[in-house]
């Protein structure tokens, strides 16, 4: 069977990059990725895309007069790698209503948290100021609004005492490199179905146990 052609847009280091890259070296992945484009020269994630043997393209946002200019690159750039799905891996540039109306559920994102909860950016200091116990990541097809769209995959990752952003960003981030090839590979295998703000999601079974945290001691 084909496999759907994955365009990954980068703009730092590139392990949620890495995670696909990782899925699609298995055969039996239903998706490949056709092009790794990055807006930034120097996004270190390149490196990773080079050393597999992955088409990638700079295109850096910078000489453009504005942001569709350089949102009609990045779409030239798109057809051209026969692009299927688009996925944002730490992409750090916000897509204009044209961008996203054009690649309309054709576009996922990562971002770490349990969104609707702190989108935007310094997430894992607003949700350690928060006090919540419980934070976590998101796969969702893009909106206009930013982090916003119909919520694809979610995984919960617990807050730990005495952790930094740094400690909670590393325990975050794990799970992330789980859920976005999780989210590709559903809607490569055509199982997610946008339905308004929502998705729907073919044979989702359920997810095991809840998630207390900080855990019950036995007994209480
Ligand atoms: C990730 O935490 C992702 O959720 C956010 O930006 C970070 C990118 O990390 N959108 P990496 O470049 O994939 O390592």
């Amino acid at each position: 069977m084909a496999r759907l052609r994955l365009a990954v847009l980068i703009s730092g280091r590139g392990t949620n990059l890495q995670s696909l890259i990782d899925a699609c070296a298995d055969t039996g992945y239903p998706a490949e990725i056709a092009i790794a484009i990055s807006n930034n020269p120097d996004a270190p994630g390149l490196e990773r895309a080079a050393r597999a043997d992955i088409p990638v393209r700079v295109i850096d946002h910078r000489p453009f007069p504005d942001r569709e200019t350089f949102e009609r690159s990045l779409d030239s750039a798109l057809r051209e790698a026969e692009t299927e799905l688009v996925c944002l891996a730490g992409f750090m540039r916000l897509l204009t209503p044209w961008f996203v109306e054009r690649w309309r559920d054709r576009t996922i994102n990562i971002h770490p948290s349990l969104l609707p909860a702190f989108p935007g950016l310094d997430t894992h200091a607003r949700v350690l100021a928060s006090g919540a116990r419980i934070s976590g990541c998101t796969v969702h097809f893009v909106r206009a609004g930013m982090d916003s769209g119909p919520i694809a995959v979610q995984a919960a990752v617990p807050v730990v005492e005495g952790d930094d952003e740094e400690r909670l960003a590393a325990r975050v981030l794990e799970a992330e490199h789980r859920c976005l090839p999780l989210a590709v590979r559903l809607i490569a295998e055509g199982r997610v179905r946008v339905a308004g703000d929502r998705c729907v999601i073919d044979g989702a079974g359920e997810p095991g146990a809840t998630l207390v945290s900080p855990p019950p001691r036995e007994g209480a």
